[in-house]
């Protein structure tokens, strides 16, 4: 993430498969409070590369929040005031193109937003007046080519390209909402996505997404979705999740 303008530290929100970041060197740990709330846990500084990093792990340390009741407003503000500019949203998601299959890596460029009743806005209340923000583009792109040039820096297949279908849950989907998503142009699902993105766009921050897919979207595979083939893929493809930001915050 050379693309900092000064030494403000880049976030990461680390998500199911990333609690916590090894190779991080911890210089400390803040509990911290935002007008929304509490973030998911507390924030963890340190360095990661050559770059000051500010980690949160999105579903609490240990992971025990689930998607729809994760405090997305709390987590953005409480990064925000800790001086971060630059987010990188960690996901695991599920594969719906076809070569997204499990263990592999994803920088999506584009989203559609499934999710509902989720508070996905700071402009709401007594307000002075009404903001609606550009979101054509919901990813920032130089954040995104830092981390393309790092998996091909390291060797590490990743796809360019990608829309991210962000859904309710908890539940998983069906085959005909899967079905539904990949007719509307989605290469990828997952949970998490949103209000994250916008979120982070409305306090004026850069956001990437890097998508591990951990599982074939439902109707994808010839079985159905099991925690044991979820695990099994977080193990294969955590380390170069976890190389590609390493190697995105070098030099
Ligand atoms: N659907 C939604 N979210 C997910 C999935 C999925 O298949 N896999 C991981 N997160």
């Amino acid at each position: 993430m050379k693309a900092q303008p000064d030494s403000r530290p880049v976030g990461i929100i680390g998500g199911t498969g990333l609690t916590t970041l090894s190779g991080l060197e911890i210089t400390g740990e803040q509990a911290v409070s935002t007008p929304w709330g509490e973030p998911s846990a507390p924030l963890v500084e340190g360095s990661l590369g050559d770059l000051p990093v500010v980690f949160l792990a999105r579903h609490g340390n240990p992971h025990r929040i689930p998607p729809h009741q994760v405090n997305y407003r709390a987590n953005l503000q409480a990064l925000f005031d800790a001086g971060v500019r630059t987010v990188v949203g960690v996901n695991a998601v599920g594969g719906i193109h076809s070569d997204m299959g499990p263990a592999h890596v994803v920088v999506p460029d584009q989203l559609i937003d499934y999710t509902w009743g989720r508070a996905s806005t700071f402009f709401e209340g007594e307000l002075d007046a009404v903001t609606h923000i550009d979101f054509t583009f919901p990813y920032d792109q130089d954040a995104r080519k830092v981390l393309l040039d790092a998996a091909a820096g390291q060797g590490i297949q990743c796809s360019d390209f990608g829309v991210y279908g962000a859904t309710q849950g908890p539940r998983l989907e069906t085959a005909a909402e899967i079905r539904r998503m990949e007719r509307d142009g989605c290469d990828i699902v997952g949970m998490t996505g949103m209000p994250e993105a916008v979120l982070a766009a409305e306090l004026g921050m850069r956001y990437v997404c890097l998508g591990l897919v951990v599982n074939w979207a439902a109707g994808k595979s010839d079985h159905t979705i099991t925690m044991e083939e979820i695990k099994a893929a977080i193990d294969t493809g955590m380390s170069d999740v976890k190389l590609m930001l390493e190697q995105s915050m070098a030099g």
